[in-house]
């Protein structure tokens, strides 16, 4: 099991050219510690659905040095520029709209047209970044299910085996995870509590909507996600000359109108990765349906398909407690 390494100005160079190269390296935040990737990357990002043991994609939070760098990928409004103002670098993370032509994974952002966007003050998350001159997507370093990293030593006891590198920089000093306030159109709304509280945002920016009612809401579930306007035809042995394929494997089903292969060497990793760009694209086409070949329900495929699943059958859904 790799130790976790002093963060070091030594350390924190290698940490960043492994994330350059689409490893995963765990690092120290003021909240919580991170599980690191290159947000620009499919496959790095698909990566940390995989380590995390994920079974569904939720959208991930790109962490960046300056706020500059996250004016680039989504679009700031008044209300976001004045709660960066006051609280970044920081504990908080604002859903904010993707803008066109952004670099972020689609995955990243679970296939919604918004990206969730922060600063963390920890003086090693900053070197790190500063460093690497990249977004880095970083959800928090635990396993799905169990409790999040406050010190390098949860890291390497739940994942260490998994990672390139762990950075040590000590006990997270929040150690709950961000705020998170969503500004897309319509009033603010806060989807998670954290140390910046309700009233520290509405000092800022006046009231916000109230928070979901009961546990958190998973993005996922929520009717704002993505959802292909073409019917969605599961398990697929068939495709008919109207329809678009999502083809996986080295056999794809021939005479569709058009098809996009999310691996065509059967990788479920590839397939993450490729996953919500191809049915962008499949449904930009204006196919009536995309029939979707079968994907094995193991490791990466199970969450593949509970993304599926959902676009072949949207219903109104019921909230549950996050536990990512
Ligand atoms: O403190 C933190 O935020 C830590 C450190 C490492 O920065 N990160 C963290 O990430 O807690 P994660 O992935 O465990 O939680 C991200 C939260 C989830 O509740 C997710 O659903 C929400 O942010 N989120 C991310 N993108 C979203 C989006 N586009 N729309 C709505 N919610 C989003
Ligand atoms: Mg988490």
């Amino acid at each position: 099991m790799p130790e976790p390494r002093a963060a070091d100005p030594d350390a924190i160079s290698q940490a960043a050219r492994l994330l350059k190269a689409g490893e995963l390296v765990a690092f120290p935040t003021e909240t919580v510690y991170g599980l690191g990737a290159d947000a620009r990357s499919d496959e790095a990002v698909a990566s940390i659905f995989a380590t995390k043991n994920r079974p569904s994609f939720n959208p991930l939070i790109a962490h960046f040095a300056e706020v500059a760098q996250a004016r680039q990928e989504v679009l700031f409004d008044e209300r976001a520029e004045k709660l960066a103002e006051a609280f970044w670098p920081g504990p908080l993370t604002l859903v904010l709209p993707r803008r066109e032509g952004c670099r972020i994974s689609l995955l990243c952002s679970a296939g919604l047209d918004s990206q969730a966007v922060r600063l963390p003050s920890h003086p090693v998350a900053r070197a790190l970044l500063a460093e690497c001159g990249i977004p880095l997507a970083a959800p928090s370093a635990n396993l799905f299910g169990r409790i999040s990293p406050t010190l390098a030593q949860h890291v390497a006891e739940g994942m260490g085996d998994r990672v390139a590198m762990i950075l040590d920089g000590g006990a997270c000093e929040v150690g709950v995870e961000s705020t998170v306030v969503e500004l897309l159109e319509g009033p603010a709304r806060l989807l998670r509590p954290g140390a910046i509280t309700l009233a520290d945002l509405e000092r800022v920016i006046g009231p916000l909507k109230a928070r979901l009612s009961g546990p958190i809401t998973a993005p996922g579930m929520l009717e704002s996600h993505y959802a292909p306007q073409a019917a969605v035809r599961l398990e697929a042995e068939h495709v008919g000359p109207e329809e678009a394929l999502l083809a996986f494997g080295p056999r794809p089903l021939e005479g569709a109108a058009v098809t996009e292969n999310l691996s065509p060497s059967g990788d479920l990793l590839e397939a993450a990765a490729h996953l919500f760009a191809a049915l962008h694209r499949l449904d930009a086409t204006g196919a009536p349906a995309i029939a979707v070949m079968p994907i094995p329900d193991e490791g990466l495929g199970l969450a593949i398909n509970d993304r599926l699943a959902r676009a072949a059958a949207p219903r109104p859904v019921e909230a549950f407690a996050e536990s990512n």
